[in-house]
């Protein structure tokens, strides 16, 4: 048993079928989000198109942090299966960090964008109904939760990429069940 709040459960078990489709729907968003975010950043400024990308983007990373509370509400009230056994100890470790780090990644990922646009005149529209807005507009507040979610997109990519390099060699190299029980 871990001593953190993400703890590991009976060992043989697999992941429950909220845990496993709120896996592939949070991470199909944020791999989207990823690549819409990049993309609409080079739109020339005060075209129609940029305005459009724009609220799509904040609209899919509200719903996306909702998702991911709910995720996490989960994970923290239900245990994840422990790794399989003759698994080496420095590959469970790894794992364990970079889901915790994966985990705070998209908490901060999905808030810093909320709160960056929320010191803004534009505020936050969610697919088109306006979010309440409690924020003043404050360009320096605005760019510094910017600039935590440019670097966050950095680290949060490259966790991802190493993420799935070690589920294929799960699935490929090492042939174990890790792969199989995120799968429904
Ligand atoms: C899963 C969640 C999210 C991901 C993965 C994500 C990812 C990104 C990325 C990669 C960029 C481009 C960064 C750069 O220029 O270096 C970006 C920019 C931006 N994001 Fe997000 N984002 C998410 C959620 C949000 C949310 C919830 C909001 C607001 C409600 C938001 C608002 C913005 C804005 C306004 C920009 C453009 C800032 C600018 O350069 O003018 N994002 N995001
Ligand atoms: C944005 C993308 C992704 C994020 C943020 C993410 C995050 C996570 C996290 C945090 C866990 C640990 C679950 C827990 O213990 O609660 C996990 C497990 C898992 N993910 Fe992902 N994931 C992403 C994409 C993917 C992709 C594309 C694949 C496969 C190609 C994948 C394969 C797996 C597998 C096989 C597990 C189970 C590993 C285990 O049991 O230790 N993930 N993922």
């Amino acid at each position: 048993m871990s001593t953190l709040p993400l703890a590991e459960g009976k060992r043989g078990e697999r992941y429950a079928l909220p845990a496993i489709g709120l896996h592939w729907v949070i991470a199909v968003l944020i791999i989207g989000m990823l690549f819409l975010g990049y993309y609409m950043v080079g739109i020339p400024k005060g075209t129609p198109d940029r305005a459009l990308y724009f609220n799509l983007h904040k609209s899919f990373g509200v719903l996306a942090g909702v998702l991911i509370l709910m995720r996490l509400g989960w994970r923290l009230t239900h245990a994840a299966p422990p790794m399989p056994n003759g698994m080496p100890h420095w590959s469970t470790r790894a794992a364990r960090w970079s889901h915790r780090l994966q985990y705070l990644c998209m908490v901060l990922q999905p808030a810093t964008g909320y709160l960056s646009s929320s010191f803004n005149k534009y505020g936050v529209k969610f697919f088109g109904f306006a979010l309440p807005n409690w924020a003043w507009e404050d360009r320096q507040l605005r760019d510094l939760f910017m600039g935590f979610h440019q670097i966050i997109a950095v680290v949060f990519a490259a966790l991802i990429a190493l993420h799935v390099l070690a589920a294929f060699k799960h699935l490929l190299v090492d042939r174990d069940r890790v792969f199989s029980r995120m799968l429904p």
